[in-house]
């Protein structure tokens, strides 16, 4: 057996804001209902930030869980990857402002802005350091306040977004270089630019100066969703090389249960161990797959040495999917 170096995920954690926001709260003010809601997504809540509090925060509370899951310190961390895209400025990163709160030495920070498979793509991002022994303790954050960019006239899109913020550490350990390593095992990551204008949000530094408004063709977005998503996991599978049949849990993005079963029918996974959150977050963007890991692993479902494929679709178009071994 060759010795490779993995990049292994060493703990995991999550944070959602106080408030929660409940679909009969939005029916108070958008023509619509707790009924068409979950019918349609199967969402029933979801958690809204304060006023006061930017994305930056509900960073730092996640990392803070997950370092301490992993039993490692701010003083650990040498590399720092915010997948978000509500950052608090425009710039300097989200990821810079995490590693001042935390209080991390001097090192590696920067934000991927992939939307809501930003997590993924960070992921894979943060292998390219790890697994050549360029950083030694990683943080890689999903952290979103959808909420503020959502037109709360518009029912076809402000009835979907929550807010909150995942977190894993990521470290370097050796392996054999078989699938029963534990780490970050195979990816697959796409884009194709030419589907922006189903989902994206009007504003931007560059163009109007407005932080603007998320705009979705959501019905079409639906249908590019489950035909990409599954060829993304069929090839991380493929890329990691092992067979779907064989993975513990799968932690997708959450922005649709009909998504979320469709995708399960057509790659014959069990629906059972399919972890699903969006009932009480709703679509947290790139903080969907870390919150949903983080309740698998507090709730005992998911346990240190198990297969977990991970999957996202967002705005970009973008899309991709990772294959772990915890
Ligand atoms: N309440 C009541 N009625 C509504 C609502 C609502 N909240 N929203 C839309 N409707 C109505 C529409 O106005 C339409 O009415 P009409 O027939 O009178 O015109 C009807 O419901 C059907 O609308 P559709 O948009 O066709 O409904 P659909 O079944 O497609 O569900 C949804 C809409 C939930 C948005 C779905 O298409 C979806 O989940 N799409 C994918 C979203 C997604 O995956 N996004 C990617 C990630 S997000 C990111 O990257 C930032």
């Amino acid at each position: 057996m060759t010795s490779v170096l993995r990049s292994v995920v060493t703990g995991v954690g999550g944070y959602l804001p106080e408030r929660v926001v409940t679909n009969d709260d939005l029916a108070k003010f958008v023509d619509t209902s707790d009924e068409w809601i979950v019918e349609r997504t199967g969402i029933r809540q979801r958690h809204q930030v304060a006023d006061d509090q930017p994305v930056s925060d509900l960073a730092v509370a996640a990392a803070r869980r997950a370092l301490a899951a992993a039993g490692r310190t701010p003083d650990d961390v040498d590399l720092i990857i915010v997948a978000t895209t509500t950052a608090d400025l425009t710039f300097p990163s989200v990821a810079t402002i995490v590693q001042r709160k935390l209080g991390c030495p001097v090192g590696i920070a920067f934000d991927v802005q992939a939307v809501c498979s930003g997590f993924v793509y960070a992921l894979s991002v943060a292998d390219g350091f790890t697994a050549r022994g360029r950083s030694k303790c990683a943080l890689v954050i999903g952290a979103e306040t959808m909420t503020r960019l959502m037109d709360w006239t518009d029912r076809g899109t402000c009835v979907l977004f929550g807010d909150g913020a995942g977190a894993v550490v990521v470290e370097p350990m050796a392996g054999e270089g078989t699938t029963a390593d534990r780490g970050l095992l195979g990816f697959a990551l796409r884009a194709d630019g030419t589907k922006q204008d189903l989902l994206y949000v009007d504003g931007g530094p560059s163009t109007n100066g407005q932080v603007g408004k998320l705009r979705m063709q959501g019905n079409q977005v639906f249908r590019h969703a489950v035909v990409n998503i599954s060829e993304a996991v069929t090839a991380a599978a493929a890329d990691a090389g092992i067979e779907i049949a064989s993975v513990d849990w799968f932690v997708p993005h959450q922005a649709n249960l009909r998504i979320l079963q469709g995708v399960a029918r057509r790659l014959g996974i069990d629906e059972h161990k399919v972890i699903t959150t969006l009932d009480q977050h709703a679509n947290t963007s790139a903080a969907s797959i870390p919150l949903a890991l983080d309740q698998g692993v507090r709730d005992g479902r998911i346990k240190p040495g198990q297969m977990l494929l991970l999957e996202a679709m967002g705005g970009g178009l973008t899309w991709g999917a990772c294959v772990l071994r915890l």
